[in-house]
């Protein structure tokens, strides 16, 4: 339950920078700085947590932070444009005031993945939360093993953070990145893998000796990428991702996110696999 009502109230930031991450500009990252700098200090988040995005006269939405703790400034939101608030989101410009509460949910367990390979499979806008925690182990790589990515869109023009995925990771010792699309059309160039992730997974084949698996994605993605990895010999134990259910409270307190005796926003959002066979599966 919501330990204090000050979680409740969102603290106002000023939008420093907007990037298109997609060519069809319907995910944008959000480069944000809250007014108070005392707040930003308050403000001490994981990876894989979220916080709630409010805009003013509109409402409040759920949002991964996409940023990683190790490099803390500006707090970095990557948003899909859905509905009323994401959209409002999507309109506004450097300058524009936002919301921020949080952070919210708990975090990916990094402490207990020292030592261990990590393999982090991705799916379209769900390349955002796995960024935060895949910057958070590039800057602490000493305590981990081999870092491979494996991510997927629909087309060459829906990838996400594409500076990342060709220029910074592919360059960094002891991380891998293996990209693959839905569909090329006639005339687009893309020199790499084409089919979706789960099948590209298998091809790719990584061991699941002294491994982790970590997934984020659309749904379908997600039921899949689970199937092939348990093919593959990975134990639930080994497999981690993350849930989105429709939230509002964000903070245990409106019933609005539960599986069962599992309040999404505060025991989740990320789980293992073993966790999510537990749940009640009707969700
Ligand atoms: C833990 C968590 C982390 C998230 N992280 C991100 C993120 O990093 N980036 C991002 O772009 N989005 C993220 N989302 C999803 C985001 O919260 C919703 O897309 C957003 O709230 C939609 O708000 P809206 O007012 O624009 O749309 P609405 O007008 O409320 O809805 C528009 C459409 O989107 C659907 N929708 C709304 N919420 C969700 C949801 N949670 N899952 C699936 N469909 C939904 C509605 O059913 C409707 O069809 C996250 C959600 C959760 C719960
Ligand atoms: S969003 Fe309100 S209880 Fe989880």
């Amino acid at each position: 339950m919501c330990s204090s009502h000050n979680q409740l109230v969102p603290k106002v930031a000023t939008i420093k920078k907007i990037t298109e991450e997609t060519s069809s500009g319907d995910v944008k990252t959000f480069y944000v700085e809250f007014d108070k700098p005392e707040e930003r200090a308050e403000f001490k988040n994981m990876p894989g947590q979220c916080a709630m995005i409010s805009v003013l006269g509109v409402g409040e939405s759920m949002i991964s932070i996409t940023s990683s703790p190790t490099r803390p400034d500006p707090l970095e939101f990557s948003i899909k444009k859905m509905g009323k608030v994401t959209s409002k989101l999507h309109d506004m410009s450097v300058g524009s005031k936002i919301g921020i509460r949080g952070p919210y949910g708990n975090n990916f367990p990094v402490d207990e993945w020292r030592g261990k390979d990590l393999v982090f499979i991705g799916g379209g806008i769900g390349l955002a939360p796995l960024r935060s925690v895949i910057n958070y182990c590039i800057d602490k790589k000493e305590n981990y093993g081999s870092i491979s990515i494996i991510y997927g869109s629909r087309s060459p023009a829906d990838l996400c953070f594409k500076e990342e995925l060709f220029d910074n990771w592919p360059n960094l010792e002891g991380v891998e990145v293996h990209l693959t699309v839905d569909k090329v059309e006639e005339g687009e160039r893309w020199d790499k893998s084409v089919g979706f992730v789960p099948q590209y997974l298998e091809q790719i084949s990584p061991s699941p000796n002294n491994s982790i698996a970590i997934t984020c994605g659309p749904p379908i993605m997600i039921k899949y990428v689970l199937e092939s990895l348990e093919k593959m010999k990975f134990e639930d134990e080994q497999i981690i991702t993350t849930l989105e259910l429709k939230m509002q409270c964000g903070v245990g307190y409106c019933g609005r996110c539960n599986i069962g005796d599992k309040y999404v926003c505060i025991d989740g959002p990320v789980f293992s696999y073993k966790q999510i066979k537990e749940m009640p599966q009707e969700f």
